[in-house]
């Protein structure tokens, strides 16, 4: 870059009788050579004013605004050289759509509407708030002024410094930041209600709007441990002296990271003893180890570009599980991770359609496309890898050099690899490269040819066209008679001698790769299964890899079926969640097939029996995985139509009606969702008046989901209907949709309501939105084959920047599914 910031100072005042702000800023700038333009990134604003000092002279400029490239070009009359302090006057919008500088609405106790400014800069929109060079390697330090009303409070990155009253208004100061990249800046103004903590020398806060911020000792106790584990961990203290965590009634994604002043969606920060659930619980500790896990790795060090985007992401991923565990062990998130995380992963980057890790982006709407479960998922699995391969300590080691060497700086993939080779002395950079260089991953045959094993490799993908291209190095272990072998698999095929009968493939489940077993393998494996005398983990990966040859076309769902039969007996969480989550995909995709009956019964016994072990109320001091596995297994239950299930969740509900305490919010979701599917119009009547009734969120989007659970396609309209009001926000608009998507009673209406609310869809969410992907990739739950061509036409008429990938997923997607049916037809003629 010619011309390079060093310092920001910002002064904003937002305006809320019309939405505006106005902003002030001065930059201070290197000049690599003498010019007389400078270009750098606005959108949205206008410019009130424009000045240049440089050598002493000050300047007055003209300033051209490129609304597309989402540009500001500053012409001078002469060239200027070396260094420069540019000021800019300008003022800007409070946009509704959650980017940028925003506003966030909500109703205080006594039912007065009321607003908050906030900030959302990642990826590409710090633009949107002011001027500047909005690409993460153009680092500078920051200092902010923020004005506001006297009846509100304002919040940035750093400490306050400075409150002074101007006029009838407020002035606060905040610290100079240290150096660091554009989309990390916050601003908050509003009537904030704070939880504060001492932690060593850091003040941590809770934000809230007045009246929650009790909710949020859970994750304030929880942040505290977790920030002092990170310092431990990555041997570098947090460097500011204090933290903030904000609840944003209106919130695009589910947090964000800004240095000092972590975002949240209120339902991920925000737990009430009364009312939340363990499942909420689980994620808002997964969210916040998340988040803190980015002041560290990708604040202290970011990535030089947004293609390294899923070395921020991947990173925080895989940590947020580490160390939330440390707390947490009886969680078994590491468990949880394999189904959430690894199978996630898996079942994007078996399409042909997915991208390799590290993927080439310029526009910004191509850099919002990719935070997906590749950039998430996968890469975080690939660390997993890299972590067992190197061990955990040499994987420590390299990190904290890296991060050293780094801090205030950015970086790139292969910095963090060549130190981890470093401390390990072992060949990480191509290892780790042919994961992240090429789409998709391997399946892994095992054979056995006498005394040898045979092993080789291929890509797995759900639609068969032609031979695949791929070879990676794959970290291999094998088990054979409890003995462990390591090696690295590079080549296509290779064989080694192994006298023994009990093999096992990957065991443990740290390689990102699926397993193919020969039938005789397979053989001596179901008796292991059987006795239990493998672990769990592993009784888990078989039949999850045969499920996912099944859908491949390189299995037979009756060998599937016949195979569940050896986890009867299961009482480990993980398995039984993947069996039976199975099985209700079989039965869920089936259902308009003459043979469903026959997989329906299987399902509803598979699930009996957990649910035999599991009732309908806590037991004292059960393992947290029950609470978890309790509301899905009633839910699937009562919609594979179980009538004493469905008996019982009407009676709770007219209980809840009495008395609301009565219902434990562990099975809200599913007695509100299963009332609503053996329910009626006045039923719906019922449920929507909960809705608009509930207090907190986490309430809402439980009858938001029963609302879109019942059978009558009529009420389900009503609900889509009901989505685009005033009365949902819309950070939760593709709740409904994505329900009724996998509401088999909804699949004849989704389509065509999509079709014709598109258009004001996307205004409501705002172009760019990641909600727009989740209610794209819904279309796969309800499309079929033939609907293909007319999906395309669609988009193509109507373009929606930043779901193109998405597109071509879903129609894959779409294949897929019309593949499978067609061999189980076959299969159970
Ligand atoms: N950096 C992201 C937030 C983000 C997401 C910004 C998409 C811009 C576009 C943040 O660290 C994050 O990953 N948030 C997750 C939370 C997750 C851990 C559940 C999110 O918002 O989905
Ligand atoms: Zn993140």
């Amino acid at each position: 870059m010619l011309v390079t910031p060093i310092h920001y100072d910002l002064s904003f005042e937002p305006i809320f009788s019309n939405f505006t702000f106005e902003g002030k800023e001065a930059i201070d700038v290197r000049i690599a050579k003498p010019t007389n333009t400078i270009t750098l990134h606005a959108a949205e604003l206008k410019i009130k004013k424009c000045l240049i000092v440089s050598s002493g002279k000050s300047i007055s400029a003209q300033t051209k605004l490129d609304e597309k490239k989402e540009t500001l070009t500053i012409k001078l009359p002469t060239k200027i050289a070396k260094s420069a302090k540019i000021h800019i006057e300008y003022t800007g919008v409070l946009n509704d759509r959650l980017v940028g500088f925003y506003r966030s609405q909500y109703k205080d106790k006594s039912g007065k509407t009321k607003y908050i400014a906030t900030t959302q800069f990642e990826a590409a929109d710090a633009r949107r708030a002011f001027p500047c060079w909005d690409e993460p390697a153009a680092k500078a330090a920051y200092d902010i002024s923020i004005i506001t009303e006297p009846h509100h409070t304002a919040i940035s990155n750093t400490n306050q410094i400075l409150k002074k009253k101007i006029g009838k208004k407020t002035l606060y100061k905040f610290a100079k930041t240290p150096i660091m990249s554009t989309y990390l800046v916050y601003l908050g103004v509003g009537e904030f209600e704070y939880l504060t903590t001492k932690s060593g020398k850091i003040t941590m806060r809770i934000v809230t709007t007045k009246g929650n911020s009790k909710k949020g000792k859970f994750a304030l106790d929880l942040c505290k441990k977790l920030v002092k584990s990170y310092e431990d961990y990555f041997g570098i203290k947090y460097p500011l002296p204090k933290l903030d965590l904000i609840a944003v009634p209106d919130f695009a994604s589910g947090a964000m990271e800004n240095w000092g002043a972590i975002t949240f969606r209120e339902t991920i920060l925000l737990f009430d003893e009364k009312t939340s659930s363990t499942q909420t619980k689980q994620f808002i500790a997964e969210v916040v180890s998340h988040e803190l896990a980015h002041q560290w790795f990708g604040n202290l060090v970011t990535m030089k570009w947004w293609n390294d985007l899923w070395l921020n992401e991947s990173f925080a991923t895989f940590m947020a599980t580490k160390f939330v565990d440390k707390f947490y062990p009886e969680w078994k998130l590491w468990d949880q991770f394999l189904e959430d995380t690894m199978n996630t992963a898996m079942g994007l980057d078996a399409l042909h359609s997915s991208h390799p890790i590290d993927v080439k982006v310029n526009s910004p709407s191509e850099i919002r496309e990719i935070f997906d479960a590749i950039s998430y998922d996968k890469g975080g699995c690939v660390l997993k890898m890299l972590e067992s391969f190197v061990t955990e300590k040499n994987f420590r080691a390299g990190l904290r050099v890296y991060l050293k060497k780094f801090s205030y700086k950015n970086a790139e993939g292969n910095d963090l690899w060549d130190e981890i080779g470093k401390s390990s002395k072992m060949p990480v950079r191509s290892m780790v490269n042919s994961w992240l260089k090429q789409t998709g991953f391997p399946l892994v045959e095992a054979k056995k040819q006498d005394s040898k094993l045979v092993l080789s490799q291929k890509r797995f993908v759900l639609e068969q066209k032609g031979s695949q291209k791929g070879l990676w190095e794959i970290p291999l272990t094998i088990t054979h008679d409890g003995k462990a072998i390591n090696k690295i698999l590079k080549k296509k095929q290779e064989s080694l001698i192994i006298p023994s009968n009990e093999i096992l493939v990957n065991p443990g489940r740290n390689g990102f790769y699926r397993v193919k077993y020969s039938q005789d393998i397979l053989y001596d494996l179901k008796e292991l299964i059987l006795q239990k005398s493998i672990s769990h983990i592993d009784r888990w990966a078989i039949q999850n890899d045969l499920f996912a040859l099944c859908v491949s076309g390189d299995g037979k769902a009756r060998d599937y079926l016949e195979i569940a039969t050896s986890y009867e007996n299961e009482d480990d969480y993980l398995t039984q969640s993947n069996v039976s989550g199975n099985l209700y995909a079989l039965y869920h995709r089936t259902i308009e097939e003459q043979y469903n009956p026959e997989i329906k019964q299987i399902t509803h016994q598979y699930f009996r029996k957990m649910f035999d072990k599991l009732g309908w109320d806590a037991q004292k001091d059960e393992p947290h995985t029950n609470a978890l596995l309790r509301s899905y297994v009633i839910g699937a239950l009562g919609k594979l139509d179980d009538e004493e299930i469905l008996c019982e969740a009407n009676s709770r509900f007219r209980q809840y009606l009495q008395n609301p305490s009565s219902l434990n919010p562990d099975i809200q979701d599913a007695v509100f969702s299963l009332v609503a599917w053996s329910g009626d119009h006045n039923t719906y009547q019922k449920l929507l008046h909960l809705y608009n009734k509930a207090e907190s969120q986490e309430q809402k989007t439980r009858f938001l989901g029963a609302l879109s659970s019942f059978k009558d396609p009529k009420l389900l309209l009503k609900t889509l209907d009901f989505s685009q009001s005033k009365n949902v926000r819309s950070q939760n608009m593709h709740i409904p949709i994505i329900r009724v998507s996998g509401n088999q009673y909804g699949k004849k209406i989704l389509w065509p309501w999509l079709k014709k609310n598109w258009k004001g869809l996307r205004i409501k969410v705002g172009v760019g939105s990641p909600l727009l992907n989740r209610m794209v990739s819904s279309i796969s739950a309800v499309a079929d084959n033939s609907m293909q061509g007319e999906i395309k036409q669609f988009f193509q008429k109507n373009p929606t920047p930043g779901t193109e990938m998405t597109l071509s997923q879903t129609l894959e997607r779409i294949r897929i599914h019309h593949q499978f049916i067609k061999r189980l037809r076959a299969e159970f003629a």
